[in-house]
């Protein structure tokens, strides 16, 4: 297995990954779209390199790759992704696009970016594999983006129900939430705390014996739609329920969905929870949030997401 790291630019990596950016469009291995940066100077180069940063991947010890980001209003840009014969693309602009994605969380942003012509198809698969979803496309140029993964740790059921408020104001109608988890999880108090941000009428409690309970609003906001898909496979199946008809108009959370509530909607937030570790009598729990789909890039699913003075910072998970 080759050694494969990436680290952020800083002093002499500044002009190997100017090389790097270099000798890659010579090779056609960029996917900077942008043909007036085909002839930007080194100056000009080094200068946005500096201004912003970049990555450089090293393969063995050799310079294989890099990018230059970009701290744009919409996310972390990623530019001048490149990639020098004769490493493999794939595993190079993987390592890339990973590191990168923790540096947007580091700097606070949403979501990243990336913008990309048909020079280097690896990057897109890349992205698409890692879920990027189309934003748009311009002749042979891709908007790709991605709404990026949030990771929370809460003290106690109430930290967890707040996840779920916050959570609540991210939705509207026809969104779908997938909740993972073994039991016990904390699934049925999260969807708790979204029926509180929802505000809606009932109480959220576990509807295994009824597999779904349709919450009215008090408001003109959308429904809560809780669906327990636990028995769904055995006997039962979510197609039976006849969901579609409420789907559009409430907001769904299907506790035990994965694997059977993707068929709902093309776009949707997948929380996973579990224990904290080396904590299994006590309270805390690691919740993970996953958007998928375009719905969610500039939605703002992270800052929506972190820093709530409930969960105080000492419990926020890391890159949070
Ligand atoms: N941090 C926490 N988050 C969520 N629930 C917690 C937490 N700490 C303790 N609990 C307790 O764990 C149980 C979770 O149950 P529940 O939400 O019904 O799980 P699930 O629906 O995943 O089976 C509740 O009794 C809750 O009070
Ligand atoms: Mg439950």
């Amino acid at each position: 297995m080759p050694d494969v790291r990436v680290d952020e630019v800083a002093g002499s990596d500044v002009d190997t990954l100017c090389d790097v950016i270099d000798a890659s469009r010579c090779a056609g291995r960029s996917a900077d779209p942008v043909p007036a940066t085909w002839e930007e100077t080194r100056t000009a180069l080094s200068a946005a390199i500096g201004a912003t940063g970049g990555l450089l991947c090293r393969v063995d010890g050799e310079p294989a790759g890099g990018l230059v980001f970009d701290d744009t209003d919409s996310g972390l840009a990623l530019h001048r992704v490149s990639v020098v014969p004769p490493f493999r693309p794939v595993e190079v602009v993987s390592a890339l696009v990973c590191a990168a994605e923790e540096v947007a969380a580091g700097r606070s942003h949403d979501d990243v970016l990336l913008l990309s012509a048909n020079q280097l198809e690896a990057a897109v698969e890349v992205c698409v594999a890692r879920g990027y979803a189309e934003l748009s496309s311009n002749g042979g140029a891709l908007a790709l983006g991605k709404a990026l993964p949030v990771t929370l740790d809460t003290a106690d059921a109430d930290g967890t129900r707040e996840v779920g408020r916050r959570l609540a104001k991210l939705t509207r109608a026809g969104d779908l939430v997938v909740l993972v988890g073994e039991l016990g999880a904390g699934k049925t108090t999260l969807t708790q705390g979204i029926g509180a941000g929802l505000e809606v009428r009932g109480d959220v409690t576990s509807p295994t014996y009824v597999i779904s309970r349709v919450h009215q609003p008090r408001g003109d906001g959308p429904f809560l739609l809780h669906v327990d898909a636990y028995r769904i496979g055995a006997g039962a199946e979510l197609e039976d329920l006849d969901l579609d008809a409420f789907v559009e108009e409430a907001v769904t959370v299907v506790e035990w969905g994965e694997g059977v509530a993707e068929t709902l909607a093309d776009h949707r937030l997948v929380v996973r929870l579990s224990r904290g570790r080396g904590n299994e009598a006590g309270g805390t729990r690691r919740i993970t949030v996953t958007p998928v789909g375009a719905r969610w890039f500039g939605a703002g699913v992270r800052s929506a997401l972190v820093g709530t003075a409930l969960l105080g910072p000492a419990l926020l998970g890391p890159g949070s």
